[in-house]
Parts: C-alpha cells; structure tokens; sequence
C-alpha cells in the first residue's frame, strides 16, 4: 500500500507518518510547510525512517495534479489545511483557497488520474454551528447535554457558522459529493479536539498543548502575567488523543468498502470530555501550582458543548479511542515541557 499524506508534516499528519514508516509501509508526504513546527516534524520524521516528501502547496492545482499522477498513491489522507477558526476570521479568502480549492483540486486530480485511490479528509465539529439546539444545563465547572447523553451524532443538522466552518464544511461536502457522483472512495472524519505530542499548539488553535503549556510556565514562573481564556472556561469538548486518531485513519483505509461516501463524528467521547476549567483543575493538582487567567468574550459562534458520539465509527471501522484523558494528558506536559524548555 502507497499512503500519501497531504499536510504530512504537521501535527496530525506527522503522527499517522511516523506509524505508516515504522511498519514499513510506503509514504509519501505533501506539505508547503506554513505551519511553524512542520519543518521540526520533518526533521523528526527522517530520523525514524524512510519516506518520499514532496513540497508543494494545495491551492496550486499543478502542484496537487502532478503529485497524483506521479505517486499513484493507494491511500490518501488529507490533512493540508487552514486550521483556526479565528485566521479565517481574519482572511476569509486565503482560508477559502486552501480549505476548499485545496481540496477540490485533489479530488479533480484524484477522479481523473487515480479513481481508485482512497481519500480519508479531515474535516470539523464546525459543520454543526453553535449547537444552539442543544438544552444545556450549567454546573459549576460545565455545561451538559440534557439529552444527548452520547454525544453528538451525525444527524446533526449541518449549518456552517465562520469563514473556517464555510471552508471545512465546503470541503466535506465536496467529499462526500465526490462519492455520490463520481464514485470515488471519499470517507470524511469530523474531528474537534486532538491533542498530544508533535502538535505545535498556539493561542488560535489547539488548546489543551497552549494551556498545558501555560501550566509548565507558571510552574517556571509563579508570578507570570495571567494567560486569557474566551468564554467562562465552562465550554466543553472531548479529548482525542493523537496516538487514537492515527488509529482510526488506519481502519478508514482498511475498511474502505463500509466508510466510502461516508461522514463520521470522531472524537475521545463522553468519558473523555473535559470543559477549560476542568482541565485547570487537573493542571493545578498534578503540577502543584495556582493557575492566573483572566476572561475574553466568547469566541465567535464557540460551542458551549461539542462531543462525538462514537458509535457510528465503532459500528463500521471497528473503532474506538483508547486513551483516556489521564494519560493522553502526561504525553502533552511531557511533549510541550521540551518546546517550553
Ligand atoms: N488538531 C485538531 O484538533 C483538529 C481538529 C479538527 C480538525 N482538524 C483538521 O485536521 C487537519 C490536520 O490538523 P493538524 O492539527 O495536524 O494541523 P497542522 O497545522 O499541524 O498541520 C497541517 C499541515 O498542513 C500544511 N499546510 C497548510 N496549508 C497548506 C497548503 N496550502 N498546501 C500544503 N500543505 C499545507 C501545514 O504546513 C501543516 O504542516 C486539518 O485539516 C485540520 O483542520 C484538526
């Protein structure tokens, strides 16, 4: 099998590369290296094994046809992508071309030079809005579902709320398009929070590294300035850890002929789920310390509550997440403990 990852170098993608080149498999890796990190991910990447990497951008669709034509992959993850909601707040259009013509140009590429080949894309909780259908009760430290004890499940009603929700929502929809009229093999997997090593987080994205990070440089620092949040930290989401999704990306391309056409929410589910200020609340135990922050207005259409029911991805790929928040959790501290180092 040819497994070709666009985004390769990032986050996410890095740690389904460093799992594909253990087990011998052929890969070959796309990536523009936009991301600050990408170029410390390659780096890492060459020191495990061996691998193809191609440097390109996805809005070039010469880039994307060529790459296609060249490698014939078997399988596809597509992982290139605008990934902050507030960037796209900032530059809709730039949001636009890499999430969308990003995305189109790989499927055009795919459908006309290797119809065969498997695309598992990554989309986002997003393409649900703000939920505000959902009936919250409010804790002290949470807000919960009064239905929807499991989560949310994929017959939630879609409706694309930011410049980044209209991209990542395109982008599914054009997947699973794709499908439906041109019979390519399309899966799409509806993620919110991953979190774990190699992801260098930042205050627009990727909160549990930013504020385990916040943690380590309090515990550095007692008298540092205090960290902000958006929002009253009630917030909750549930907690992915890397090593899972690796895992679920693999059983997409080995059950292809049940995920085909299909749009999956992807998540740690109920028992991993966790709002900002609970995560403080771990943070301040296991590190000893006393965290500082002060509040922002909510983030623009923010979820109060978003959590993946499962059950679908269990049902047809045969998966379920592994690592609970506890551990997933030290593999953060220990991974941002060397970027704050
Ligand atoms: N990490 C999460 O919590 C999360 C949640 C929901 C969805 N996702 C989606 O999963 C995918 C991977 O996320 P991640 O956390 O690994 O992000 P990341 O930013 O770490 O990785 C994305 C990679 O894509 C590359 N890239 C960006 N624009 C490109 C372009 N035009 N052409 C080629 N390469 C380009 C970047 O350099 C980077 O290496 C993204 O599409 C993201 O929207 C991630």
């Amino acid at each position: 099998m040819k497994y070709l990852i666009t985004g390769g170098c990032g986050f996410v993608g890095s740690n389904v590369a460093a799992t594909l080149i253990e087990r011998g498999d052929q890969v070959v890796l796309f990536d523009n290296m936009a991301r600050a990190g990408s170029a410390v991910n390659l780096e890492w990447l060459r020191s495990i094994g061996s691998f193809q990497f191609v440097h390109g951008d996805a809005r070039n669709s010469s880039d994307i046809t060529q790459l296609i034509r060249q490698q014939s992959p078997d399988v596809i993850f597509h992982l290139a992508g605008q990934v902050a909601m507030t960037t796209s707040m900032q530059s809709p259009l730039k949001d636009f071309e890499i999430n969308v013509l990003g995305s189109i140009n790989l499927l055009e590429a795919v459908k006309d030079f290797a119809p065969e080949a498997a695309i598992v894309y990554a989309s986002s909780n997003k393409v649900y809005g703000n939920l505000a259908l959902l009936d919250l009760i409010e804790s002290d430290t949470r807000y919960t579902p009064r239905e929807n004890k499991n989560g949310v499940d994929e017959s939630a009603p879609l409706e694309f709320h930011t410049p980044y929700g209209c991209s990542k929502g395109a982008a599914d929809q054009y997947m699973l398009d794709y499908a439906r009229g041109f019979g390519l093999k399309t899966t799409v997997f509806r993620h919110s929070t991953i979190y774990g090593g190699r992801q260098f987080s930042t205050l627009d994205q990727g909160w549990v590294g930013w504020f385990c990070r916040q943690a380590l440089e309090t515990l550095a620092d007692p008298a540092r300035a205090p960290f902000t949040i958006s929002g009253d930290g009630k917030q909750v989401r549930d907690l992915l850890h890397v090593s899972d999704a690796v895992s679920c990306y693999l059983a997409a391309a080995e059950h292809m002929s049940e995920a085909r056409g299909q749009a999956f929410n992807i998540g740690g589910g109920v028992e991993n789920s966790m709002s900002l200020l609970e995560l403080f609340a771990l943070l301040r135990q296991r590190l000893a310390i006393d965290l500082h922050y002060l509040k922002l207005p909510w983030r623009h259409s923010d979820q109060k509550y978003f959590v993946a029911d499962n059950a679908k991805a269990n049902r047809l790929l045969r998966w379920k997440p592994q690592t609970g928040y506890t551990e997933g959790l030290e593999t953060v501290l220990e991974w941002e403990s060397k970027v704050v180092a």
